[in-house]
C-alpha cells in the first residue's frame, strides 16, 4: 500500500482487518517498526477520533506524530492550478506541499467539502492535490468525499461482532439516513456504501428519504429503499448516519423525526447492533435510548479507529522499506 485514499487503495479487505485485529490483541508488536520516522497530521477541519486515534496509533508503531491545525494555524492555501492569488489564499499547495513531504515520511490530511460545488468536491482536488505535490504516501483522514479510516473501523467493528455472536449467516447490514439541523458531508455514507460493495460479505440495503440519494458511484450494486421500516426488518446492523443531498447539492430537503431510529423501531431487527460514526446530535440524530442501551456500538467502533488507523500505517511504512 502506497496510499490510503479509499478502499481502492486495499488489496485484500479481510487481510486488513486480521491485521488490525492482531494489533488490538497486542499493540505493541512492532513498536520499532517506524522508530526515527514522522507523520505530519494536516487538519484543515475538526476532528476528536480521527486525530487522537492516528496518534495513538503511530505511537504504538514508534512514529512521531505531529499536528498541524492548518485551518486555524497555518497561512490559507491555495489548490487551484495558475491561480492568480490576489485574494485569500497566501500559499500554493505546489509551495507548501513539496516542504511538508521533506519534513514527513507519510503525510495525513482531513479536508472537508464545500458542500457548494459538488465537481469540485467530487474532484477531490484538495486531497489530489497533496497527493500530487507531496512526494511521500498520503493517508485520507477524510475528504471531500470519503472517510476510509472509518469504514475500515467499521468493517472491523462488524466482524468482532459476527465472530462474538456467532452469526453464521449473511448478515443484513442497513445503512439508513437520518435526520440533521445542518447539512452534512455525504462523506461516511459514500465510504461505507463504497467499503460494503467491495466487502462483498453482507446483505447490504441502504434507506433515506426521496432526494437523498447518494452518488451511484459508491452504492451500485446496493438495494436502495425509501421505506425504512422495511429496510430495517431482520437486520442484524443497522448504521446510522445523516448527509445532505447529493443531486441538489447540499441541501436539507427532510428533516422528520420519523425518521431517528428509537427502540420501537429496533424491535422489528434480528435484534440489530446500531453503529454511528460519532460526533452525533443526540435526540436528533440518534436517539438517547438507543446511544445508551445495550445494541449501541458508537464507543467499541470508535475504539477500534486506533486499530485501523495501524494496520493502515504498518502497512504503508512495510511497503516504503
Ligand atoms: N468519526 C470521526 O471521524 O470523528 P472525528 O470527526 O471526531 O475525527
Amino acid at each position: 500500500m502506497n496510499q490510503f485514499i479509499s478502499v481502492h487503495d486495499v488489496a485484500d479487505i479481510n487481510a486488513l482487518v486480521a491485521k488490525a485485529v492482531n494489533y488490538k490483541a497486542n499493540p505493541f508488536m512492532h513498536h520499532q517498526l517506524a522508530a526515527n520516522k514522522r507523520i505530519g497530521l494536516l487538519f484543515l477541519n475538526p476532528s476528536l477520533r480521527t486525530r487522537l486515534s492516528t496518534q495513538v496509533a503511530a505511537a504504538n508503531l514508534g512514529m512521531e506524530a505531529v499536528v498541524f491545525n492548518v485551518d486555524k494555524e497555518g497561512w490559507a492555501l491555495e489548490f487551484e492550478e495558475g491561480a492568480i492569488m490576489s485574494g485569500n489564499t497566501v500559499e500554493h499547495i505546489k509551495d507548501a506541499a513539496p516542504i511538508l513531504g521533506n519534513y514527513f515520511d507519510v503525510l495525513a490530511i482531513r479536508t472537508f467539502p464545500s458542500l457548494i460545488n459538488k465537481a469540485d468536491d467530487y474532484s477531490e482536488m484538495y486531497i489530489n492535490q497533496f497527493i500530487k505535490y507531496a512526494g511521500v504516501p498520503v493517508i485520507s483522514l477524510e475528504s471531500a468525499t470519503l472517510h476510509p479510516l472509518q469504514s475500515l473501523a467499521d468493517i472491523i467493528t462488524i466482524r468482532e461482532q459476527i465472530m462474538q455472536n456467532k452469526i453464521t449467516h449473511k448478515p443484513k447490514i442497513v445503512l439508513t439516513w437520518a435526520p440533521h439541523i445542518k447539512p452534512l458531508p455525504q462523506c461516511v455514507a459514500n465510504s461505507f456504501a463504497q467499503w460494503m460493495n467491495a466487502w462483498g460479505e453482507a446483505d447490504f440495503v441502504i434507506t433515506h428519504p426521496e432526494d437523498y440519494e447518494l452518488n451511484e458511484k459508491f452504492t451500485k450494486g446496493a438495494k436502495i429503499t425509501q421505506d425504512q421500516d422495511a429496510a430495517l426488518k431482520n437486520a442484524d446492523f443497522i448504521y446510522v448516519k445523516n448527509w445532505s443531498t447529493y443531486n441538489d447539492y447540499g441541501k436539507i430537503y427532510e428533516n422528520d423525526p420519523k425518521w431517528m431510529l428509537t427502540n420501537e423501531k429496533l424491535a422489528t431487527t434480528n435484534n440489530a447492533k446500531v453503529m454511528h460514526c460519532l460526533p452525533v446530535r443526540r435526540n436528533v440524530e440518534l436517539s438517547d435510548e438507543i446511544l445508551d442501551g445495550p445494541n449501541s456500538l458508537v464507543t467499541q467502533l470508535a475504539g477500534n479507529r486506533v486499530w485501523a488507523a495501524q494496520a493502515v500505517l504498518a502497512e504503508i511504512l512495510m511497503n516504503k522499506k
